[in-house]
């Protein structure tokens, strides 16, 4: 599997990530639904997708209880884990709390990333970056991030924290959805802070795609030899400082989406969907695959 730096870290960590939003915590769902959830992520890892990304607000705790049955499984530090705070909380030590409660829903003593989910105007961003920072100082994650935030509220963020740098942005990027692309990565490229796409198929699989963009991906597929949807996930890593965390229930779907961090796209094929001027944003010339 590919790797991409984690910020200016020299952690290096894989170019696709597995995403978990979906994990339900609805009581009719049964043990073989679980069972291929697990199925599913296991051979992701295996096919070196090792970096698993989580959050307190899925299923209700349900996503962190199942990739905590998953890290069991493994050596800490073969997995890279990252949850989000649910941005609700509004006093430090319910924020703490709740970091607590993802860390044993986990079964872990610490969090390789740990993210606020999304800004909350009513929740204080200085209180926010205490918390993370306190949560370093523990031991309790060994990087921190955001997400959601736009560049004005990362950079306020950032000037609260006192010893930690903000390593991610956990921003909605895709082929139908640039905004981000346009308005946030220049900005990531050029302070090397790692930007990670969600929602890479548009959190529908892209199987609703038409038009002009389905007619050029269905070409640029054919000529890959690839799925229009390894065609949308290579999109986002062939540019500087992205990776991107596909979510997968169907194994078939994991075994793919592996495959997709070695495609590399042309200069042409990268600019051929861009919605709109680009010109900041920094595309990856070459890499080496593995
Ligand atoms: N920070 C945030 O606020 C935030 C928000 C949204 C998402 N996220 C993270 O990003 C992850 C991914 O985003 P997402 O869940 O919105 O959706 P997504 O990854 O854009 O799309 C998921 C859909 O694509 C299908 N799919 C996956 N691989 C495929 C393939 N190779 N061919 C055809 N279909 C394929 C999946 O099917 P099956 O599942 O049936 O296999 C599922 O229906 C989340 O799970 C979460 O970890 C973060």
């Amino acid at each position: 599997m590919r790797k991409i730096e984690l910020a200016n870290t020299s952690e290096k960590i894989p170019i696709l990530a597995q995403g978990t939003w979906g994990i339900s915590g609805a009581f009719w769902k049964d043990k073989k639904y679980y069972d291929q959830w697990k199925k599913s992520l296991e051979k992701g890892i295996e096919l070196g997708m090792t970096h698993i990304d989580t959050a307190e607000f899925y299923g209700h705790g349900k996503s962190e209880e199942v990739v905590g049955e998953i890290i069991s499984n493994h050596q800490r530090d073969e997995l890279f884990i990252t949850s989000k705070l649910f941005p609700l909380h509004i006093r430090e030590k319910t924020m703490k709390k709740a970091a607590e409660k993802s860390l044993k829903r986990l079964g872990i003593d610490h969090f390789d990333l740990y993210l606020i989910h999304w800004p909350n105007p009513f929740v204080s961003i200085k209180k926010q970056m205490k918390v993370l920072e306190d949560l370093v100082r523990n031991g309790r994650t060994r990087y921190i991030g955001v997400s959601n935030f736009s560049v004005d509220q990362f950079q306020k963020a950032q000037n609260y924290l006192n010893n930690e740098k903000l390593v991610n942005n956990q921003l909605k990027a895709n082929i139908t959805d640039q905004k981000h692309l346009s308005k946030s990565l220049p900005y990531y490229q050029s302070e090397k802070i790692t930007m990670s796409a969600y929602s890479p198929l548009g959190h529908s699989g892209y199987t609703d795609l038409s038009g002009e963009t389905k007619e050029k991906i269905s070409k640029v597929a054919k000529n890959h030899g690839a799925t229009i949807q390894q065609i949308a996930i290579a999109w986002l890593i062939n540019h500087k400082n992205v990776f991107t965390i596909p979510k997968a229930f169907h194994t078939n779907h994991t075994i793919e989406n592996a495959k997709a961090a070695d495609i590399k796209l042309s200069e042409h094929e990268i600019k051929l969907f861009y919605d709109n001027d680009k010109e900041k944003v920094e595309i990856l010339n070459s890499f080496t695959t593995n």
